[in-house]
């Protein structure tokens, strides 16, 4: 198979956690290409997330919406984009609950807007979806790329909308498309709404960590470094109009992720507290990831060690998070736990 090298970049989400994290990559691996990073900055897009490169001139910002077709065609046509890769999005679960409209917004029709820019410039696009798109997953089977789709919060359900929008596209147009559906990613500049930078932090600030239900729910914790290497062999190797799992397909219980943040942390096992389960939580994920592996790909990280950098991550960084924490974060931090924590011993 020939590698193919794109070189003009625009990396929707870039501001993100993941996003964030590839661009750093793909620039450290390819320093002669360019990539424009387009985010609308939501609460989760960071421009300090890439504090470090923004004075590089192969990388620049443009702040926009995905869902702005006008913006998105005049920046692909002003920077002579040929790859899209798009990992702007609502992203996460307990947000989709309290407020499910915007995901459909950017998830879905965000999605397809950038679709049809594609479909006009002619342009590649490489989108990022998730496992959570094959719903919870009964002990015994990993899933495969070509499993029904069966998402059950309203956050899969617009990732599995924007899955089937793409393939779409790509069945009826022809159009050079490819996906990769991640597992739960853990690693530096991820928001403290998700389980593990939450619980590092928590338990950093002495804080009690709100495990959901029995904590027996199962996720496999990918460090966000393997995700991003994926990534690139699918850009680089993938077969178009293919999907790809990008994960460990090792999984293990919450728990077992709350005893390794503490651990690595030094703290006690006092700090968690069992609290009122999400609902419609998905009891277990799980991937086989072997289709990525043909392409000579292979994780780096175990799922353990990926919580521990992880963990250790946030000890080292409290510049990144303090300012988050203590901001606007408090509000939905309130609104999702006040009630959950109460009456557990300390709130
Ligand atoms: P994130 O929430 O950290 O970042 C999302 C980024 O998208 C932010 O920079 C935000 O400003 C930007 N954005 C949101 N709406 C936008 C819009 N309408 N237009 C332009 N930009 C917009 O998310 P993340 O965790 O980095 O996830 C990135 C992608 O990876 C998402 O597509 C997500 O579904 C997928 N994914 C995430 C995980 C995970 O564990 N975090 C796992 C698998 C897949
Ligand atoms: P999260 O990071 O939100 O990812 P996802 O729901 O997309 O898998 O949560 C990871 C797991 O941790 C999930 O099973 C829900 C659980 N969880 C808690 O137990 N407490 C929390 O406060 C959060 C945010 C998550």
């Amino acid at each position: 198979m020939m590698d193919r090298h794109p070189q003009n970049l625009l990396v929707t989400g870039g501001c993100g956690f993941i996003g964030s994290n590839f661009v750093r990559y793909w620039l450290e691996r390819h320093p002669e290409s360019r990539v424009v990073v387009y985010d609308k900055l939501t609460y989760a897009g960071r421009q300090e997330n890439l504090h470090d490169l923004w004075e590089q001139p192969n990388l620049s910002l443009v702040v926009g919406d995905i869902v702005d077709g006008e913006l998105v065609r005049r920046t692909c046509q002003e920077q002579g984009t040929d790859l899209i890769v798009n990992f702007a999005a609502e992203t996460h679960v307990d947000q989709s609950i309290l407020g499910p409209l915007v995901f459909t917004d950017t998830n879905v029709r965000g999605t397809h807007v950038l679709l049809e820019v594609a479909r006009e410039l002619g342009l590649r696009l490489h989108h990022i979806s998730t496992d959570e798109v094959y719903g919870h997953i009964p002990e015994g089977h990993q899933s495969v790329e070509t499993d029904p789709l069966a998402p059950r919060s309203p956050y899969a359900a617009s990732k599995a909308a924007a899955d089937q929008l793409v393939q779409a596209y790509h069945i009826t147009y022809g159009l050079p498309l490819t996906i990769t559906r991640g597992a739960n990613n853990v690693g530096p500049y991820q928001y403290p709404e998700k389980a593990v930078p939450l619980f590092s932090t928590n338990a950093l600030l002495g804080e009690p960590l709100p495990v959901y239900g029995d904590g027996r729910q199962m996720r496999d914790y990918a460090h966000v470094h393997d995700h991003c290497t994926g990534i690139e062999a699918v850009l680089l190797r993938g077969e178009i109009g293919e999907v790809y799992n990008v994960g460990t397909g090792r999984e293990m219980t919450n728990l077992e992720m709350v005893d390794i943040v503490l651990e690595t942390l030094g703290k006690d096992r006092s700090l968690i507290r069992h609290v009122t389960d999400r609902p419609g939580h998905d009891r277990r994920y799980s991937m086989n990831v072997d289709k990525l592996r043909g392409l000579g790909w292979a994780p780096k990280y175990d799922p353990r060690q990926a919580v521990a950098e992880a963990a250790r991550w946030y000890a080292g960084n409290r510049w990144w998070w303090e300012p988050i924490r203590s901001g606007e974060f408090r509000e939905y931090y309130e609104k999702q736990y006040a009630e959950r924590l109460a009456g557990t011993g300390r709130a």
